[in-house]
């Protein structure tokens, strides 16, 4: 549950009334010296000569229904139905909390007068109005991270009367990735992988869509990532296989591999990439001296032995 610190309810208030002066500057007349609003035009041209009197006020979501009978029924399992039960209930608007107050979209018998559409804002207003509210939790590192630049924002990703979809997602998750990250996803299909096209694994359990701390949007450094999962694999051990500590990613792939084990390159290439002069000191008459791992096997560390036998 969303708690509401004092500060928070200022920007709410700051980032709806730019939203809605972006939106109403043709209906107020008073915007002749200010940016054009950013919406497509699909305003009411009738709307400037209605001449509204009064500045819009919130007229709470009690009638919402009568004309949009659709999101009025699926707000009961939306779950910003639960902003009304936010600590701080003098913000509990509803529907206006996102549509800014609705007065004269009333007066005007509906339409797109008088009420925002958040879509047909810009990138950075949706952002802003969003993160008044969810600034805190996976969404701490958002402000200026890859995904609200480059010209995305929530709306990319998100629709908010989506509600059949997990997370008022667009659309499933992987789907949506693969728009724009096709390389990626393809990966997760090569003969070893982590499991996502089977479904038991999603990119966001890597990476964090909001931004993150560490480059690549991944959620933690890498090694402290990949053994949240796999901790049989980190020491420390008695012997320690430098590389292991230094990064997973040495020796492996995050997302998929042609090669077994999710690994960068075949055994013994992989291993002969730091071990060149291995082949010197082995038994060269030993057939399977190039199956490393057969004596090897401890590959990560070993608490027994320092070659790493067992
Ligand atoms: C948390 C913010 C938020 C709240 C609260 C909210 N909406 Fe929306 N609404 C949006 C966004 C964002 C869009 C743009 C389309 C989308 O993302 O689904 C939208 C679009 C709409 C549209 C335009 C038609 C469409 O689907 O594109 C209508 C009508 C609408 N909302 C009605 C309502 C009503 C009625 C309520 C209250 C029951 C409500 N909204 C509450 C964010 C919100
Ligand atoms: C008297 C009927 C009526 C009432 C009451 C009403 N609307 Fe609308 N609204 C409309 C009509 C008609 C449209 C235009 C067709 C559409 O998009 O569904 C519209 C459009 C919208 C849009 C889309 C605007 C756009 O630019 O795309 C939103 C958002 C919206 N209404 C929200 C609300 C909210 C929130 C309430 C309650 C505070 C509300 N409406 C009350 C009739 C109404
Ligand atoms: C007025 C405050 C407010 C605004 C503005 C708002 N939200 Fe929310 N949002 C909430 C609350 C409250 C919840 C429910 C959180 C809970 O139950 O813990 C929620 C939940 C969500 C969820 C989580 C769904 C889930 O399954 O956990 C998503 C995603 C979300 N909001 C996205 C958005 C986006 C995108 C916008 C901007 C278009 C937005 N919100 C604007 C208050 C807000
Ligand atoms: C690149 C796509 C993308 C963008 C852009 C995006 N989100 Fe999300 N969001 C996701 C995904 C994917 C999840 C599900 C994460 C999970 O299940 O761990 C999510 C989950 C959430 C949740 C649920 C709670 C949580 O922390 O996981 C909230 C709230 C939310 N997003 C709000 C926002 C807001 C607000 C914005 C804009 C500032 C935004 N998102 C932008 C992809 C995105
Ligand atoms: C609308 C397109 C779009 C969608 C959808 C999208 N991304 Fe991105 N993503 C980008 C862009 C643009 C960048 C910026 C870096 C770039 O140009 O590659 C980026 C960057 C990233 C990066 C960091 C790459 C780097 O070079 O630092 C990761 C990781 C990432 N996205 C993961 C995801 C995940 C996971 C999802 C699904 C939840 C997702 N993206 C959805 C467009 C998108
Ligand atoms: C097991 C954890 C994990 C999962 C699951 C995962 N990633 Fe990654 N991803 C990483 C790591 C770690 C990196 C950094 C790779 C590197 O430094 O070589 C990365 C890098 C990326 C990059 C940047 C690539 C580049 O070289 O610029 C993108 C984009 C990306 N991942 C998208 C995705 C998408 C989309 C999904 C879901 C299909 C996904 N990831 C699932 C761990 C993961
Ligand atoms: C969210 C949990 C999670 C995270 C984080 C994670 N993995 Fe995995 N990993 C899995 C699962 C689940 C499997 C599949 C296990 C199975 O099929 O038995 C797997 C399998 C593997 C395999 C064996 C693949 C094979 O074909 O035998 C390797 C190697 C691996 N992961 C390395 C990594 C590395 C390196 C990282 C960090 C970049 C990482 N994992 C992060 C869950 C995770
Ligand atoms: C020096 C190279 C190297 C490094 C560094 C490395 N691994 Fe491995 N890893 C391997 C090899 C080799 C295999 C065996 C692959 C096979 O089955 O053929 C393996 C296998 C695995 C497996 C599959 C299960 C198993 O134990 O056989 C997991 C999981 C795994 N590694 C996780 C990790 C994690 C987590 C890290 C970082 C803490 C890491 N690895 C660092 C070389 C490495
Ligand atoms: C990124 C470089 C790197 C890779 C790749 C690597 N190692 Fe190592 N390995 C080291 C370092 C550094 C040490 C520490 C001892 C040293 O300096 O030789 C070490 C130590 C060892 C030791 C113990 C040496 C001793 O003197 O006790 C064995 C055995 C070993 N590695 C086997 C392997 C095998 C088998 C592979 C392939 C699966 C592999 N290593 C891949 C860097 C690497
Ligand atoms: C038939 C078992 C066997 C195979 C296969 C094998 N090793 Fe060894 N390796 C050993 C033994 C035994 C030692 C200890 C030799 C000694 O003490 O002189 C050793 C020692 C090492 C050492 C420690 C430094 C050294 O030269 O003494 C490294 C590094 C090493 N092996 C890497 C590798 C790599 C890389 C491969 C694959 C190309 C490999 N080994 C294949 C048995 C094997």
């Amino acid at each position: 549950m969303i708690e509401w610190p004092k500060g928070e309810v200022v920007r709410v208030a700051v980032a709806l009334a730019i939203m809605a002066n972006l939106f109403l500057v043709p209906l107020t007349g008073h915007g002749e010296d200010q940016a054009p609003p950013d919406t497509t035009g699909k305003a009411d041209p009738t709307a400037s000569e209605k001449k509204p009197t009064a500045a819009p006020e919130y007229v709470g979501s009690g009638s919402c229904k009568n004309c949009h009978k659709g999101h009025s029924k699926d707000w009961k399992v939306n779950p910003h139905r639960n902003i009304s039960e936010m600590a701080n209930r003098s913000l509990a608007r509803d529907c206006e909390s996102c549509h800014g107050p609705a007065s004269l979209h009333l007066e005007a018998g509906g339409g797109a007068t008088g009420i925002i559409n958040p879509l047909k804002t810009s990138g950075q207003a949706i952002n802003s109005m969003c993160l008044s509210c969810h600034a805190q939790g996976s969404l701490m590192e958002a402000k200026g991270s890859l995904h609200l630049t480059h010209e995305s924002n929530c709306l990319t990703c998100h629709a908010i009367h989506n509600n059949h979809q997990e997370r008022l997602l667009k659309k499933p998750q992987t789907q949506l990735c693969q728009d724009c990250h096709a390389l990626q996803v393809a990966e997760t299909k090569l003969f070893s992988r982590h499991p996502i096209r089977e479904g038991h694994m999603q990119c966001s359990q890597c990476h964090n869509p909001h931004g993150a701390k560490e480059k690549m949007l991944i959620r933690n450094t890498v090694n402290q990532l990949c053994t949240k999962c796999h901790n049989q694999q980190v020491g420390p051990f008695t012997f320690d296989h430098p590389p292991v500590s230094e990064s997973c990613l040495t020796c492996h792939k995050a997302h998929g591999s042609q090669i077994r084990g999710l690994l960068e390159a075949r055994v013994p290439v992989l291993c002969l990439r730091c071990h060149g002069n291995t082949s010197f000191t082995h038994d060269q008459s030993q057939p399977n001296k190039h199956k490393c791992l057969d004596c090897h096997e401890s590959i990560h560390g070993s608490n027994f032995e320092s070659r790493f036998f067992r």
